[in-house]
Protein backbone atom coordinates (compact mmCIF):
# COMPACT_ATOMS: atom_id res chain seq x y z
CA UNK A 1 0.00 0.00 0.00
CA UNK A 2 1.20 3.29 -1.11
CA UNK A 3 -1.96 5.70 0.21
CA UNK A 4 -5.04 4.69 2.26
CA UNK A 5 -7.84 6.76 0.66
CA UNK A 6 -10.94 3.89 1.25
CA UNK A 7 -11.01 0.38 2.02
CA UNK A 8 -13.27 -0.23 -1.18
CA UNK A 9 -11.67 -3.46 -2.96
CA UNK A 10 -9.49 -3.84 -0.10
CA UNK A 11 -9.04 -7.81 -0.04
CA UNK A 12 -9.55 -9.52 3.20
CA UNK A 13 -6.03 -10.27 2.98
CA UNK A 14 -4.95 -6.92 3.08
CA UNK A 15 -7.25 -5.83 6.46
CA UNK A 16 -6.73 -8.88 7.88
CA UNK A 17 -2.07 -8.05 7.61
CA UNK A 18 -2.80 -4.49 8.75
CA UNK A 19 -5.10 -6.02 11.84
CA UNK A 20 -2.35 -8.44 12.72
CA UNK A 21 0.37 -5.56 12.34
CA UNK A 22 -2.06 -3.58 15.04
CA UNK A 23 -1.72 -6.36 17.46
CA UNK A 24 1.99 -6.78 17.12
CA UNK A 25 1.86 -3.04 18.00
CA UNK A 26 -0.41 -3.50 20.70
CA UNK A 27 2.04 -6.10 22.35
CA UNK A 28 4.87 -4.05 21.88
CA UNK A 29 3.13 -1.28 23.46
CA UNK A 30 1.47 -3.10 26.74
CA UNK A 31 5.44 -4.59 27.11
CA UNK A 32 6.43 -1.13 27.72
CA UNK A 33 7.96 0.11 24.68
CA UNK A 34 6.84 2.89 24.98
CA UNK A 35 8.50 4.36 21.62
CA UNK A 36 9.80 2.31 18.53
CA UNK A 37 12.18 3.39 15.67
CA UNK A 38 9.81 2.05 12.90
CA UNK A 39 9.18 5.60 11.55
CA UNK A 40 12.73 7.62 13.10
CA UNK A 41 13.42 10.36 10.56
CA UNK A 42 10.31 10.82 8.87
CA UNK A 43 7.45 13.81 9.17
CA UNK A 44 3.58 13.02 9.62
CA UNK A 45 1.69 16.20 9.12
CA UNK A 46 -2.09 16.22 10.34
CA UNK A 47 -4.29 17.77 8.15
CA UNK A 48 -7.15 18.80 9.46
CA UNK A 49 -9.73 20.30 7.97
CA UNK A 50 -13.28 19.49 10.22
CA UNK A 51 -13.09 18.88 14.06
CA UNK A 52 -11.78 15.95 15.35
CA UNK A 53 -10.67 14.11 18.97
CA UNK A 54 -9.72 10.69 18.36
CA UNK A 55 -8.50 10.78 14.42
CA UNK A 56 -6.42 13.26 14.88
CA UNK A 57 -5.21 12.70 18.38
CA UNK A 58 -4.71 8.83 17.56
CA UNK A 59 -2.69 9.42 14.34
CA UNK A 60 -0.13 12.02 16.56
CA UNK A 61 -0.20 9.44 19.17
CA UNK A 62 0.36 6.73 16.50
CA UNK A 63 2.92 8.55 14.26
CA UNK A 64 5.17 9.71 17.76
CA UNK A 65 5.01 5.60 18.91
CA UNK A 66 6.93 4.87 16.07
CA UNK A 67 9.29 7.61 16.45
CA UNK A 68 7.89 9.85 13.78
CA UNK A 69 8.22 13.71 13.78
CA UNK A 70 3.79 15.01 13.79
CA UNK A 71 3.19 18.58 12.57
CA UNK A 72 -0.65 19.45 13.55
CA UNK A 73 -1.19 22.03 10.80
CA UNK A 74 -3.62 24.84 12.81
CA UNK A 75 -6.23 25.67 10.01
CA UNK A 76 -7.67 28.62 11.92
CA UNK A 77 -4.03 30.47 11.66
CA UNK A 78 -3.01 29.04 8.55
CA UNK A 79 -2.77 31.03 5.46
CA UNK A 80 -5.77 29.27 4.65
CA UNK A 81 -7.73 31.24 6.40
CA UNK A 82 -6.21 34.09 3.83
CA UNK A 83 -7.40 32.37 0.94
CA UNK A 84 -4.74 30.27 0.09
CA UNK A 85 -6.05 27.42 -2.01
CA UNK A 86 -6.22 23.72 -1.08
CA UNK A 87 -3.23 22.69 -3.32
CA UNK A 88 -0.85 25.80 -3.02
CA UNK A 89 -1.32 24.68 1.11
CA UNK A 90 0.09 21.16 0.03
CA UNK A 91 2.93 21.98 -2.40
CA UNK A 92 4.40 24.77 -0.28
CA UNK A 93 3.85 22.43 3.04
CA UNK A 94 5.79 19.32 0.74
CA UNK A 95 8.43 21.73 -0.04
CA UNK A 96 9.43 21.33 3.67
CA UNK A 97 9.67 17.19 3.05
CA UNK A 98 6.78 15.36 4.43
CA UNK A 99 6.19 11.56 4.00
CA UNK A 100 2.79 11.49 4.42
CA UNK A 101 -0.45 13.70 5.19
CA UNK A 102 -3.22 12.94 6.94
CA UNK A 103 -6.00 14.82 5.69
CA UNK A 104 -9.78 14.99 6.80
CA UNK A 105 -12.14 16.78 4.79
CA UNK A 106 -15.52 17.86 4.71
CA UNK A 107 -15.72 17.83 0.85
CA UNK A 108 -15.82 14.03 -0.83
CA UNK A 109 -13.00 12.55 -2.50
CA UNK A 110 -10.57 15.31 -1.67
CA UNK A 111 -7.40 12.61 -0.27
CA UNK A 112 -7.69 11.34 -4.01
CA UNK A 113 -6.93 14.71 -5.29
CA UNK A 114 -4.36 15.00 -2.81
CA UNK A 115 -2.93 11.72 -3.98
CA UNK A 116 -3.23 13.02 -7.97
CA UNK A 117 -1.16 16.17 -6.83
CA UNK A 118 1.17 15.08 -4.54
CA UNK A 119 4.40 14.93 -5.08
CA UNK A 120 5.67 11.50 -5.43
CA UNK A 121 7.10 9.96 -2.38
CA UNK A 122 4.51 11.51 -0.01
CA UNK A 123 1.31 9.08 0.96
CA UNK A 124 -1.90 10.09 1.71
CA UNK A 125 -4.19 8.51 4.14
CA UNK A 126 -7.82 9.80 4.60
CA UNK A 127 -9.22 10.46 8.30
CA UNK A 128 -12.22 11.22 6.85
CA UNK A 129 -14.04 13.16 3.39
CA UNK A 130 -17.23 14.28 3.63
CA UNK A 131 -19.92 10.95 3.67
CA UNK A 132 -17.91 9.04 1.56
CA UNK A 133 -14.60 6.62 3.55
CA UNK A 134 -13.35 7.09 6.99
CA UNK A 135 -10.89 3.57 6.65
CA UNK A 136 -8.81 3.61 9.50
CA UNK A 137 -12.68 3.67 11.58
CA UNK A 138 -13.79 1.09 9.30
CA UNK A 139 -10.08 -0.96 10.31
CA UNK A 140 -10.37 -0.39 13.84
CA UNK A 141 -14.42 -1.42 13.93
CA UNK A 142 -13.50 -4.81 12.53
CA UNK A 143 -11.02 -5.03 14.98
CA UNK A 144 -12.77 -4.50 17.83
CA UNK A 145 -15.24 -7.25 16.39
CA UNK A 146 -12.77 -9.42 15.52
CA UNK A 147 -11.38 -9.37 18.94
CA UNK A 148 -14.47 -10.84 20.47
CA UNK A 149 -16.05 -12.16 17.28
CA UNK A 150 -13.57 -13.64 14.67
CA UNK A 151 -16.33 -15.73 13.32
CA UNK A 152 -17.48 -13.60 10.64
CA UNK A 153 -19.25 -16.11 8.70
CA UNK A 154 -21.76 -16.67 11.60
CA UNK A 155 -22.20 -12.30 12.01
CA UNK A 156 -25.38 -10.19 11.78
CA UNK A 157 -24.41 -6.97 12.57
CA UNK A 158 -26.67 -3.31 12.62
CA UNK A 159 -25.94 -0.12 11.45
CA UNK A 160 -28.20 2.63 12.76
CA UNK A 161 -28.60 6.13 12.39
CA UNK A 162 -27.91 8.56 10.19
CA UNK A 163 -26.45 6.03 7.51
CA UNK A 164 -26.87 8.67 4.82
CA UNK A 165 -24.49 11.32 6.11
CA UNK A 166 -22.31 8.49 7.19
CA UNK A 167 -18.30 8.51 5.79
CA UNK A 168 -18.31 5.73 8.59
CA UNK A 169 -21.19 3.35 7.51
CA UNK A 170 -19.65 3.40 4.25
CA UNK A 171 -16.46 2.35 5.49
CA UNK A 172 -17.63 -0.40 8.04
CA UNK A 173 -19.93 -1.76 5.45
CA UNK A 174 -16.96 -2.20 3.24
CA UNK A 175 -14.63 -3.89 6.22
CA UNK A 176 -17.35 -5.93 7.11
CA UNK A 177 -18.33 -7.36 3.47
CA UNK A 178 -14.34 -8.04 3.04
CA UNK A 179 -14.64 -10.29 6.05
CA UNK A 180 -17.32 -12.16 5.40
CA UNK A 181 -19.52 -11.11 7.28
CA UNK A 182 -23.04 -12.60 7.28
CA UNK A 183 -25.51 -9.88 7.16
CA UNK A 184 -25.29 -6.38 7.26
CA UNK A 185 -28.49 -4.73 8.85
CA UNK A 186 -29.16 -0.58 8.39
CA UNK A 187 -31.70 0.96 9.90
CA UNK A 188 -32.79 4.88 10.16
CA UNK A 189 -35.56 7.12 9.63
CA UNK A 190 -36.15 7.68 5.90
CA UNK A 191 -34.64 11.00 5.35
CA UNK A 192 -31.38 9.78 6.70
CA UNK A 193 -30.92 6.54 5.34
CA UNK A 194 -29.08 6.07 1.50
CA UNK A 195 -30.53 4.28 -1.72
CA UNK A 196 -30.06 0.32 -1.78
CA UNK A 197 -28.37 0.86 -4.89
CA UNK A 198 -25.57 2.43 -3.27
CA UNK A 199 -25.39 -0.75 -0.46
CA UNK A 200 -26.47 -3.61 -2.60
CA UNK A 201 -25.07 -6.20 0.18
CA UNK A 202 -26.95 -4.77 3.05
CA UNK A 203 -30.58 -5.31 4.48
CA UNK A 204 -32.99 -2.13 5.37
CA UNK A 205 -34.92 -2.03 8.43
CA UNK A 206 -36.87 0.80 9.38
CA UNK A 207 -37.62 -0.21 12.57
CA UNK A 208 -35.15 -0.61 14.94
CA UNK A 209 -37.03 -3.14 17.27
CA UNK A 210 -36.87 -5.45 14.13
CA UNK A 211 -33.11 -4.76 13.05
CA UNK A 212 -31.42 -5.08 16.29
CA UNK A 213 -33.35 -8.12 16.83
CA UNK A 214 -30.81 -11.13 17.01
CA UNK A 215 -28.48 -8.96 16.24
CA UNK A 216 -24.37 -9.77 17.45
CA UNK A 217 -23.03 -6.38 16.78
CA UNK A 218 -24.77 -2.44 16.80
CA UNK A 219 -22.84 -0.06 15.46
CA UNK A 220 -24.93 3.37 16.49
CA UNK A 221 -24.19 6.54 14.75
CA UNK A 222 -24.67 10.19 15.79
CA UNK A 223 -26.95 12.41 13.52
CA UNK A 224 -24.83 14.64 11.69
CA UNK A 225 -26.27 17.91 11.42
CA UNK A 226 -23.26 19.57 9.81
CA UNK A 227 -24.25 17.57 7.10
CA UNK A 228 -27.94 18.02 6.99
CA UNK A 229 -30.20 20.17 5.09
CA UNK A 230 -33.17 21.80 7.86
CA UNK A 231 -36.11 19.48 6.49
CA UNK A 232 -33.74 16.04 7.28
CA UNK A 233 -33.39 17.06 10.93
CA UNK A 234 -35.15 15.13 13.55
CA UNK A 235 -36.63 16.26 16.52
CA UNK A 236 -34.09 14.17 18.68
CA UNK A 237 -37.06 13.17 21.34
CA UNK A 238 -38.76 11.49 18.88
CA UNK A 239 -35.75 10.54 17.01
CA UNK A 240 -34.52 8.59 20.69
CA UNK A 241 -37.91 6.63 20.56
CA UNK A 242 -38.10 5.22 17.26
CA UNK A 243 -33.93 4.66 16.82
CA UNK A 244 -31.97 5.23 20.13
CA UNK A 245 -30.19 2.13 21.90
CA UNK A 246 -31.58 1.54 25.42
CA UNK A 247 -31.77 -1.17 27.45
CA UNK A 248 -34.91 -2.81 26.39
CA UNK A 249 -33.71 -2.85 22.88
CA UNK A 250 -30.52 -4.50 23.49
CA UNK A 251 -32.29 -7.35 25.56
CA UNK A 252 -33.69 -7.90 21.71
CA UNK A 253 -30.26 -8.66 20.19
CA UNK A 254 -28.09 -11.78 20.26
CA UNK A 255 -26.34 -12.43 24.15
CA UNK A 256 -23.18 -10.77 24.16
CA UNK A 257 -24.10 -8.49 20.99
CA UNK A 258 -20.94 -6.02 20.84
CA UNK A 259 -22.52 -2.37 21.54
CA UNK A 260 -20.31 -0.13 19.49
CA UNK A 261 -20.09 3.55 18.29
CA UNK A 262 -17.46 5.74 16.67
CA UNK A 263 -18.01 8.51 18.47
CA UNK A 264 -18.66 11.60 19.67
CA UNK A 265 -21.59 10.06 21.12
CA UNK A 266 -24.58 12.20 21.79
CA UNK A 267 -26.08 10.46 24.97
CA UNK A 268 -30.10 10.46 25.03
CA UNK A 269 -30.19 10.98 21.05
CA UNK A 270 -28.44 7.90 19.67
CA UNK A 271 -27.36 5.95 22.71
CA UNK A 272 -28.80 6.10 26.30
CA UNK A 273 -26.08 6.33 29.12
CA UNK A 274 -26.88 3.22 31.05
CA UNK A 275 -25.75 1.32 27.51
CA UNK A 276 -22.87 3.48 26.75
CA UNK A 277 -21.05 2.92 29.96
CA UNK A 278 -22.79 -0.68 30.17
CA UNK A 279 -20.95 -3.70 30.35
CA UNK A 280 -21.80 -5.03 26.68
CA UNK A 281 -19.92 -1.39 25.51
CA UNK A 282 -16.64 -1.55 23.09
CA UNK A 283 -17.04 2.20 22.80
CA UNK A 284 -13.29 2.68 24.28
CA UNK A 285 -12.22 0.00 23.52
CA UNK A 286 -12.48 0.82 19.87
CA UNK A 287 -10.59 4.04 20.44
CA UNK A 288 -7.77 2.27 21.99
CA UNK A 289 -7.52 0.12 18.95
CA UNK A 290 -7.52 3.21 16.78
CA UNK A 291 -4.05 4.08 18.03
CA UNK A 292 -2.75 0.27 17.37
CA UNK A 293 -4.37 0.52 13.86
CA UNK A 294 -3.04 4.40 12.75
CA UNK A 295 0.37 2.59 13.55
CA UNK A 296 -0.23 -0.52 11.90
CA UNK A 297 -1.20 1.61 8.65
CA UNK A 298 1.31 4.36 9.14
CA UNK A 299 4.09 1.01 9.76
CA UNK A 300 2.30 -0.23 6.75
CA UNK A 301 2.78 3.27 4.18
CA UNK A 302 5.74 4.09 5.36
CA UNK A 303 8.07 1.55 7.14
CA UNK A 304 11.56 0.45 5.51
N1 LIG B 1 -14.68 8.60 15.07
C1 LIG B 1 -14.17 9.81 14.74
O1 LIG B 1 -13.81 10.06 13.57
O2 LIG B 1 -14.08 10.69 15.77
P1 LIG B 1 -13.43 12.16 15.67
O3 LIG B 1 -14.34 12.99 14.79
O4 LIG B 1 -13.34 12.66 17.08
O5 LIG B 1 -12.08 12.00 15.03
Amino acid sequence: LRHLTTLENLPRSCIERLLDRALSMRDACAHGTRKLDLLAGRTVLNLFFEPSTRTRTSFELAARRLGADVINFDIGFSSTSKGEELFDTLHTLEAMHLDAIVVRHKVSGTPEELVRHAMSGVSVINAGDGNRAHPTQGLLDVMTIREHRPDFENLAVVICGDIKHSRVARSDVQALTAMGVREIRLCGPAPLMPTQEEFPRCTFVEDFDEAIGGADAAIMLRLQKERMSATELPDEAAYFARYGLDTRRLARAAKGCLVMHPGPINRGVEIASEVADGAQSKILEQVGNGVFVRMAVLGELLGR
